[in-house]
Order: structure tokens, then sequence, then C-alpha cells
């Protein structure tokens, strides 16, 4: 199943994960802190490489995963002494280190700040395949597509609520929807309580457009709201600023993402933290996955890899 590119349901791939741990050095003793635990792939790799004396704080904004990822990991030999999961957004990354203690130096006042960091950005592949999530364009389900469903409103109330204005702004700048204006007049106020509606509501707005385009055009809305669902771009933003403020001085940072509006906010950021003096390396261009993994695992294939250096080592 997995050579033939398909991720067994309920579980989810690591993508990249050669190329991250090439980054992020983790050595025996660091302090890594996964921000998007997800089903715990990646951070599988870094507890393994930081043993013996290390710690991994894995962050998740979807609470109907971490418990599972959690026990999973603690199954896989990870007792509380070297891994903590936490239920969080990484947007509010700098209050969980400052309340986060590690062992012995649960007395410090000090926070606890990164050797290794990884955010591995979007959606896992358990949270697609589970149709009750509402972010699969092809199972059936409410539309609902929040990572924390106990907080915010679902993609079925964003659409009710929004104007075409402020849907075409979404479709555009979250998905680079050539026809925004279209959709957003099609789309927003109705209501679709099912992905199902939803995405059948996509396609009659456009009819001239191929089987294939008009999929992809399916497949764009759907991104678009997800992102807009979880103020994806805003939680980044917030989490770059406060990025340089959660390492080590020489500690390393990874971010994996998957579409154009996040890897400009990523390679911004980074720039700019280069030119004043918070990093003193970064990855000099965006890294992507080898032909085999593409082949193996499709999500790869757009997935895009930098990393920074803390400077101050
Ligand atoms: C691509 S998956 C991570 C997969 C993980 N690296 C692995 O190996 O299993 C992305 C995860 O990030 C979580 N996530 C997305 N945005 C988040 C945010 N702002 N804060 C915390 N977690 C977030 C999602 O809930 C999802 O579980």
């Amino acid at each position: 199943m997995l050579a033939s590119g398909k991720t067994p349901a309920g579980t989810h791939r690591p993508i990249m994960v050669e190329e991250i741990l090439a980054a992020l050095k983790p050595r025996p003793g660091d302090f890594v802190v996964d921000c998007t635990l997800g089903y715990g792939g990646h951070a599988r790799e870094l507890l393994a490489r930081i043993q013996p004396g290390g710690h991994l704080l894995g962050l998740d904004a979807d609470p109907h995963e971490l418990p599972k990822t959690e026990r999973r990991l603690r199954e896989a030999g990870y007792p509380p002494e070297t891994f903590t999961a936490h239920s969080g957004n990484f947007a509010g990354l700098t209050g969980y280190l400052a309340a986060f203690r590690i062992g012995a130096a649960s007395d410090s006042a000090v926070p606890a700040l990164a050797d290794c960091l990884l955010a591995d950005l979007g959606v896992s592949s358990m949270q697609i395949d589970d149709p009750a999530r509402g972010f699969s364009v092809k199972l059936d389900g409410p539309l609902d597509m929040r990572m924390n469903p106990t907080r915010g409103i679902s993609a079925q109330g964003l659409l009710r609520r929004t104007t075409p204005a402020a849907l075409e702004e979404i479709l555009a700048d979250h998905a680079d929807e050539p026809r925004s204006r279209d959709l957003a007049r099609a789309l927003a106020g109705g209501d679709f309580p099912t992905t199902k509606a939803l995405a059948l509501a996509i396609r009659s707005a456009s009819p001239r457009l191929s089987g294939p385009e008009s999929e992809l055009t399916v497949r764009r809305v759907f991104q678009a709201l997800r992102i807009a669902v979880n103020d994806e771009f805003s939680a980044l933003e917030m989490f770059l600023r406060q990025l340089p403020l959660c390492l080590n001085p020489g500690a390393r940072a990874a971010i994996l993402s998957f579409h154009s509006g996040e890897d400009r906010r990523v390679k911004k950021s980074f720039e700019a933290g280069l030119r004043g003096g918070l990093y003193d390396e970064i990855s000099p261009e965006v890294l992507r996955c080898g032909p085999q993994e593409r082949h193996e695992n499709p999500r790869a294939s757009s997935a895009k890899l930098r990393w920074v250096r803390r400077a101050g080592a």
C-alpha cells in the first residue's frame, strides 16, 4: 500500500524526513519542539535521536487526534520524562514555552527554549480521511473544516455569513482561484451543510469547465475555505514573529509548507531575520522532496522545506 502511493486510513506519512533531520541536526539531550505533532511521524524520528536526556514537546491544534498520538508515542516507549503532548495553536508558542518546564528544571523561572523546532503546516491525512471533520473533497460529511472543532466557526457557518466581496478575496488570496469572482457570487451566503453539497454547488457554478478543471476548482475552493476557517495565515505570521524568541543560540528550525501563500511568508520572515541578525544562516534555497518520495507519497510533491539557525551560538 505504501509503495503504491497510498497512505493507510487513519495514519499519516511524515514528509521529507531525511531532509528535516539533516536541517535540524538533533542530538542527544536536545529539547525539541514539534509545533504540529499530527500522527507523530516526525516526532518519533526526532525522539529517537535526542535520547538519552532529550525531551520533545509536541503541540497540535487538533484535540481529537492529539490523545491518540500521545498514546501511540507512549506505547512506542516515550514516557512523560521524554515526551509531552500539548493541545494548542502554535500562534501562542511563546506562551506555551514560558509555561513549560522540563524535568529537573521544573522550578526554574527560565522559559524552555528549543534546540530544534519543526512546523509541518496544514492538515494531516487522518484529518482529511475522517469524513466527520469535513476536510475531504471525496468523502461526504458535515462542512466543518476546523482543526479544533471546539473553536471558531465551521466552513458552513463562514459561507452562510460571508459576502461575495469577502469570499472573492478569500478564494483569490488563499488559493489563487482564477474564477474567484463568479464562484464567490454563487457561493457567498449559501447554506451548504455537507462537503458534497458544496462540491456540487462549485461544479454547477463552473459548468463550462472540463472534468479535471472542475475538480481542481473544487480543491482550490476547499483549500481556501480551510485556510480561512482556521485563520492559518495569521497563525503562521504570529508564529514566525515569535520563532527567534523560542530558540536557543545556535538552535535550528525547519518549516514544511504546502502552498505559495505559506512559503512566501516563511521565506520573507527568514530573510528578514537573517538581515536583522536574528538568524545567522538560512536555507539558501527551498528544498523539495526527491523523485522516489514524490512517487510513493503524492502529497509530498507540493512540500517546500526551509530552515534557519538562530544567531548567537
Ligand atoms: C501535516 S500535519 C503534521 C504531521 C506530522 N508532522 C507527522 O509526522 O505526523 C499538520 C498538523 O498540524 C496541525 N496544525 C495545523 N495548524 C496548526 C496550528 N496553527 N497550531 C498547532 N497545530 C496546527 C494539524 O492539526 C495537523 O495535525
